[in-house]
């Protein structure tokens, strides 16, 4: 086995605690004391100043460390391919022109990512509603949803999903709660959304690669991936948050060539593990122009330094294939972890970002999810940005049902762990200020 003494070291400082033994902290007094790295200060200690030395060093600098300590790096053959890869092919499979109540166009699109080595394909469905009476091409939100694209409206025409990509065949007939036919429609207000002229575009990230510790038998990771379990990675091989978000360009691949859609008034969101993974894809994908992150917190919007809620030890333990096994050498040695991530955030400069807490949601971190949001601000004036950081101010959270700011915008809404049409208030405001 290759690189066997590292892997046993992981594994051994991995599975040393089981995840109800690892502390969880719910006491603001007791978030450690802790210094962020700077995200303009270079690694070897120079100042950034101008925007062209963010961009030429600091910025690929802190990308790389995320790429490589850890969401973890895309395979050499899907890095080099780029944009629109020839391996991957779009399909309209159905459309209608008078769908959702009379409101929308609605199109479903058979997305076929190829083996580069055999005949073996994984194939995911694109759910997308447009404005039908909004002038074209609409801008667009987009986001993974979590149990189907049935699962957003109660439209009879959406298909479910891939059942091939799946590990066991769904019948729909078994399907109940979030999970069942617009089961999960709170989560998209999609009248909202339409009403206000925006398209919605959702896939199921399963299709894409699957969720659990099997996800090297199933869809783009056993396509293009591990022939292996996810325990013998290599040390910064992907982890399926690079997957998803890799995924997610392959959806902006589609939009750049459907003519009702504009590709550059895009705004990726995701809630909770698939906030993470909107972070994670804008950051990776600057052709996203507004990124959103709903409850992403460990791992997504919440600074891994304060330790509040979910840990990395903890995460790295209950999700071991999220990240690459590099992020468990941070477990119980934050301090060495070489970037936080306010500089996830600080690499959507100078595009808009987003972030949203719920006041029930100490899982997350709201306040975290705040401190990440302040402390990016440094990167957005670098390009003397016109547009001020109302109540970005000062490392205060702002409390529930306030929203602040602005290029960097943030609220915690009242409530649980979830994604609200309160949420969705919030994100239209701030997309029609950027893209209206
Ligand atoms: C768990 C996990 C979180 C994650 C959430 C979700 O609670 O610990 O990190 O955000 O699941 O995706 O729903």
């Amino acid at each position: 086995m290759k690189n066997f003494l590292p892997l046993v070291l992981l594994l051994s400082a991995t599975f040393a605690f089981a995840a109800d033994e690892i502390k969880i902290n719910y006491d603001e007094a007791l978030v450690p004391e802790y210094t962020l790295p700077d995200p303009l200060t270079c690694n070897d200690g120079t100042k950034v100043t101008t925007v062209e030395q963010w961009e030429k060093v600091r910025r690929p600098e802190i990308l790389e460390q995320f790429q490589r300590e850890m969401f973890g790096r895309l395979p050499k053959e899907l890095r080099e391919a780029g944009n629109h890869p020839d391996f991957v092919t779009f399909r309209v499979f159905e459309q209608s022109d008078d769908a959702y109540h009379g409101k929308a166009i609605r199109k479903q699109v058979e997305i076929t990512f190829k083996s580069l080595t055999t005949d073996e394909t994984v194939k995911a469905n694109l759910l997308i509603y447009l404005p039908k009476n909004a002038p074209k091409p609409v801008p667009m939100f987009v986001g993974y949803n979590f149990q189907g694209n049935h699962t957003i409206t109660d439209e009879p025409e959406v298909v479910l999903f891939h059942t091939r990509n799946s590990l066991e065949k769904v019948d729909e007939s078994t399907l109940e709660g979030k999970g069942a036919r617009g089961g999960s429609s709170s989560r998209w207000d999609l009248d909202q959304i339409l009403d206000a002229g925006y398209g919605l575009a959702t896939i199921h990230y399963n299709d894409v690669a699957f969720d659990g510790n099997r996800c090297h038998e199933t869809g783009i990771c056993k396509l293009y991936g591990f022939a292996h379990d996810a325990e013998s990675r290599e040390p910064d091989e992907w982890g399926s948050i690079t997957a998803w978000a890799w995924g997610m360009g392959r959806v902006m691949d589609y939009f750049e060539t459907d003519p009702q859609i504009d590709a550059k008034r895009v705004a990726v969101m995701g809630h909770s593990r698939l906030g993470k993974t909107s972070l994670w894809t804008g950051a990776s994908d600057s052709r996203f122009a507004i990124v959103i992150s709903n409850d992403s917190g460990c791992g997504g919007a919440a600074l891994s330094r304060r330790s509040y809620g979910e840990t990395v030890h903890r995460i790295n333990v209950s999700f071991p294939f999220w990240f690459c096994l590099n992020f468990r050498k941070y477990n119980e040695d934050l301090a060495a972890l070489p970037m936080d991530e306010h500089e996830l955030i600080a690499l959507m400069a100078p595009r808009p970002v987003y972030v949203a807490s719920a006041s029930e949601d100490r899982w997350a971190d709201p306040n975290g999810e705040y401190q990440s949001c302040f402390f990016a601000v440094p990167v957005y004036q670098l390009y003397g940005t016109k547009t001020p950081f109302d109540g970005l101010a000062a490392p205060n959270w702002p409390g529930a049902e306030n929203p602040v700011g602005n290029i960097i915008g943030y609220h915690c809404r009242k409530g649980g762990h979830d994604v609200q049409s309160y949420d969705w208030t919030q994100y239209i405001k701030f997309a029609d200020k950027y893209f209206k």
